[in-house]
């Protein structure tokens, strides 16, 4: 897949859409977050890679601010939406009312049509979460970041739990989503392809900082076909530890 988006704006250019500086965050004494530094340009989007438990998930909450007990300097957006790891619906909602749950518009139904139409969920908007496909339910989850009109969107492996298949599909409609609202994103993933396919610039996070980063540049070098993709897949396997395949 050949990603629709232009080449990085770069985070030198304009203000930030997000600015990250010394989060630290310990639990029961263990640091996690060893002061983070962080910056993204508007509208660019980056993608996190790192080693299970390593604190991925805890610094997308951070940045959502949901969590009171971190230390550290955060400014981002007005408006920000999240996709858990999970897709968290609400079992007892049907999947329009999931995706407008708390969007506070009187255009709220016109809004949540569109999200879902923008997620090719149409003539699902009146089912339960529980008779839906692991890949419906990543789609409405999108949806529901999406009708948010997002600046800044955090996913946290939003297709973590889908089939490859799948998430070649979806990674193609997040890309195409992306390229049409333009939203910043920082997106947290444990596949090497996925962040290399869609992200402008991929960051890898090794005991608590980010510590390499890796910029994609033209969109050509992102077709799996690529030399440079090649190389930088090796790359970042190195920097995660995975060598010799
Ligand atoms: N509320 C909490 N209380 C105690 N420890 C926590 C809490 N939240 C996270 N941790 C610990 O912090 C570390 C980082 O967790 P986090 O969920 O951020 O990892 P992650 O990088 O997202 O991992 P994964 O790739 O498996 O999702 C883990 O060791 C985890 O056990
Ligand atoms: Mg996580």
């Amino acid at each position: 897949m050949s990603s629709p988006r232009e080449p990085a704006p770069g985070t030198g250019r304009g203000a930030p859409a997000l600015v990250a500086q010394g989060i630290c965050r310990s639990f029961g004494g263990r640091e996690v977050l060893r002061a983070l530094n962080l910056t993204i340009g508007r509208g660019e989007f980056v993608a996190i890679l790192g080693r299970s438990g390593c604190g991925k998930s805890t610094l997308l909450r951070i940045l959502a601010d949901l969590d009171p007990e971190a230390v550290g300097k955060v400014e981002v957006p007005a408006r920000v939406a999240v996709a858990f790891q999970d897709a968290r619906l609400l079992p007892w909602k049907r999947v329009a009312a999931n995706v407008g749950l708390g969007v506070r518009d009187p255009d709220v139904e016109a809004r949540v049509a569109r999200a879902l139409a923008d997620v090719g969920m149409t003539d699902r908007h009146r089912a339960w979460p529980s008779t839906l496909s692991g890949g419906e339910t990543a789609r409405v989850a999108l949806a529901r970041a999406l009708v948010r009109e997002p600046e800044l969107l955090l996913l946290d492996e939003p297709f973590g739990s889908l089939d490859a298949l799948t998430r070649l599909r979806m990674q193609e409609l997040l890309a195409t989503l992306c390229a049409r609202y333009r939203p910043t994103v920082l997106m947290v993933t444990h596949d090497v392809d996925e962040a290399l396919l869609l992200a402008d610039r991929v960051v890898v996070m090794v005991d608590g900082v980010l510590e390499h980063e890796v910029t994609m540049g033209a969109a050509a070098s992102r077709t799996r076909s690529g030399d440079r993709f090649g190389v930088l897949r090796e790359q970042l396997l190195g920097m995660l530890g995975v060598h010799g395949h």
